[in-house]
């Protein structure tokens, strides 16, 4: 009975030691820490529209782009780059009919946000994230950090760099 809770105290010390090891790397090797603390940012679905857009192709999504009050300020004012702590959310849902919609228009015409698809962040700190524009990049799936490489988010957004990497101007 020793032995067992002996051996059962070391494997559990042994699982702590292990569980450790991927966070600690992460740490020691000057990676960069999942944005937001691996958090969808608080109160962001509260956030001002910035405006809509709709992707077709493989995407077939309806989005909108909201802004915290330092990235509307910055929009509003025309002011560029963004400030340190901007953060613009890309929200996105499946593009569907609506059956119940079109019944009233009699015919079919009317297309809504079904099922959510990914949130997407970009959030300015021009220090940390100096290798990718100033901007860090963030998608969850579900409520849940994806594994993003920055560098291939960032790349995209490249075109758009005299508009300090952002696409969607604001729709008054
Ligand atoms: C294939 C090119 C491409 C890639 C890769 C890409 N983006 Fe974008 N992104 C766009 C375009 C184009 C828009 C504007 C149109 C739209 O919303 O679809 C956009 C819009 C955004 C916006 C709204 C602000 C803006 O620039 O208009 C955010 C936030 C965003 N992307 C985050 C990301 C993140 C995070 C990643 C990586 C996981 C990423 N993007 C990868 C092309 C890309």
């Amino acid at each position: 009975m020793k032995r067992l809770s002996i051996f059962l105290l070391a494997a559990t010390a042994g699982a702590f030691v292990f569980a450790a090891i991927p966070f600690t790397a992460g740490r020691a090797d000057d990676a960069a820490p999942p944005i937001f603390g691996g958090k969808m940012p608080a109160g962001y679905r509260d956030w001002k529209l910035i405006s809509v857009a709709h992707e077709e192709g493989n995407l077939n999504d309806l989005r909108a782009v909201l802004g915290n009050d330092s990235a509307i300020k910055a929009y509003r004012e025309g002011k560029l780059p963004f400030p340190d702590g901007a953060i613009i959310a890309r929200l996105a849902w499946s593009y569907v009919p609506s059956e119940e919609n079109n019944k009233v228009f009699g015919r079919a015409q009317s297309f809504v946000a079904g099922p959510p698809t990914n949130v997407q962040f970009m959030v300015k700190d021009s220090r940390k994230y100096a290798s990718t524009g100033g901007w860090g990049f963030a998608q969850f799936d579900d409520g849940k950090p994806a594994a993003v490489v920055a560098q291939d988010c960032y790349s995209c957004h490249v075109p758009v760099k005299d508009r300090d990497f952002i696409f969607t101007r604001y729709a008054p």
